[in-house]
């Protein structure tokens, strides 16, 4: 759609939040609220400004990767003055004017499109986004006339008790003519019980002056929750975490209980993939298909391969894992590490930025940081890369089908060659030769050649 202007408020502190971070930051589905909205919108192919205030450079800082405009409202003295704070870019624009709350999160945008469809075709000079909640308290309530018109919208605070029965809730989404959207916020006051400047107040000045303000009702009430607390930030997250579930739903992944499943927005899962319960899957994190994932396992910004096994209780941070692996239980991948393919990484087997080759194993109960592990080798249980001297942290590096026995310790810096091995209990803190075997503590070299 052309000619669009929507202008997204994002300057209010949200003191209902009891926070010290700004309520549009804070996340639902591990994603910044503000930022779902601003997705909703760039679907209209609209020209987006944001109103910031309230902890404005953070909001800049988190909305770089965004193509849209900023304009700052110093005070925050009401949903109207944060919209006055657009007002040349508003002048400027010539088609219909959408403002909506950052904090609407769910809202989708087939919605705004029909909103914006039949703002068009019933000729309206502001429609309202409108819903039936059996709750509505919290909310502007829509006060109609007989045409099914809109009036007025009374907040909460406001509201008489007569005013308080009605159902019929203010979303916080409209669609303006641009000239009267200008017009009315220029004799909009704070006269009310919050001596703020109201945006909702803009029904009426337009309604009087004899246009045309209609109700678009929605169709699913769980698009428009307005999160303002942090029982409202649950309920926002419940809702999108069951949408995004369904969706992979749809696509071919097995999520075994979706009710204790919880995937980020951008998560990336491919068909036959099978989720076990009380699982996070989170960020950037990309799943290949006909793998299993869980029970209880939490990946955050990981690569996972196709057929993959990773079984309870395992959490890979930031790393890669190739096909065919079989990771845990109780693995603790933490950040760097990249697993080629056929892999075995055991229980009790905690890596950090560790390479490790083709069909490597490390079945046992180890600890394995700052190290490159070649192919076909096997490290035995309890094998710990002593990579920490107290100040510095150094490398281990290991080659190809190396054999390190159970319980050796690598004091890091430290490099076995392809074929090396190591004997159980072995401390080893120099170099081993290719097919050298070396055992004891510290380990000296026993013979050249295996079985020699
Ligand atoms: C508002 C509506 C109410 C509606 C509800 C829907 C008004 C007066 N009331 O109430 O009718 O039912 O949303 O969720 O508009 N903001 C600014 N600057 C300000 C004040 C607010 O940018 O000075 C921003 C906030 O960051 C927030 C949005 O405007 O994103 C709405 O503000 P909020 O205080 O949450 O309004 P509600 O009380 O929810
Ligand atoms: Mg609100």
């Amino acid at each position: 759609m052309e000619d669009l202007l929507t202008i997204i408020l994002a300057a209010g502190k949200g003191t209902r939040m009891k926070s010290d971070k700004t309520k549009v930051l804070h996340q639902i589905a591990g994603k910044e609220m503000v930022k779902h909205v601003i997705e909703t919108v760039e679907d209209l192919n609209s020209k987006i400004v944001s109103v910031i205030g309230y902890q404005s450079e953070k909001v800049k800082d988190n909305l770089n990767d965004y193509n849209l405009d900023f304009v700052k409202q110093e005070k925050q003295l009401g949903t109207a003055h944060a919209v006055m704070q657009a007002k040349k870019e508003i002048k400027k624009h010539e088609g219909p004017v959408i403002v909506l709350y950052g904090d609407i999160p769910l809202l989708k945008s087939s919605t705004l499109k029909k909103m914006i469809k039949k703002h068009k075709t019933d000729k309206a000079a502001l429609s309202v986004l409108t819903a039936e909640l059996d709750d509505p308290t919290d909310y502007g309530r829509i006060v109609k006339d007989k045409n099914n018109e809109i009036v007025k919208i009374v907040e909460e605070d406001d509201a008489t008790n007569i005013e308080k029965e009605i159902k019929e809730i203010n979303s916080g989404v409209y669609c303006f003519d641009s000239d009267l959207l200008v017009e009315s916020l220029e004799n909009i006051d704070c006269d009310n019980a919050q001596n703020e400047y109201y945006l909702t107040d803009a029904v009426d000045y337009i309604k009087n002056k004899g246009h045309k303000v209609i109700p678009v009702m929605i169709e699913d009430n769980e698009e428009i929750i307005g999160v303002n607390d942090r029982k409202g930030l649950a309920e926002a997250e419940k809702v999108l975490r069951s949408r995004i579930n369904e969706e992979l739903m749809e696509n071919g992944v097995t999520i075994i209980d979706p009710a204790t499943t919880y995937i980020d927005k951008e998560v990336e899962i491919a068909k036959d993939t099978i989720i076990y319960p009380f699982t996070y899957i989170e960020e950037n994190t990309v799943i290949g298909k006909n793998s299993t994932i869980g029970p209880n396992n939490r990946l955050v910004d990981a690569k996972i391969g196709s057929n993959v096994e990773l079984k309870a209780n395992c959490q890979i941070w930031k790393s890669v894992i190739g096909d065919h692996c079989i990771v845990g239980p109780f693995a603790y991948i933490r950040p760097g590490c990249k697993i080629a393919d056929q892999v075995k990484v055991g229980d009790f087997v905690e890596l950090k930025k560790a390479q490790v080759g083709e069909k490597t194993k490390i079945p046992h109960l180890s600890y394995v940081g700052d190290a490159k592990i070649g192919e076909k080798t096997n490290i035995g249980a309890g094998t710990i890369f002593a990579n920490y001297d107290g100040k510095n942290k150094h490398k281990t590096e290991i080659g190809d089908s190396v054999f390190i026995g159970s319980n050796s310790t690598l004091v890091a810096p430290i490099k076995v060659n392809n074929r090396g091995m190591t004997g159980a209990g072995s401390v080893v803190t120099k170099d081993v030769d290719e097919d050298a075997v070396v055992l004891g503590v510290p380990a000296r070299v026993h013979s050249k050649k295996i079985n020699n």
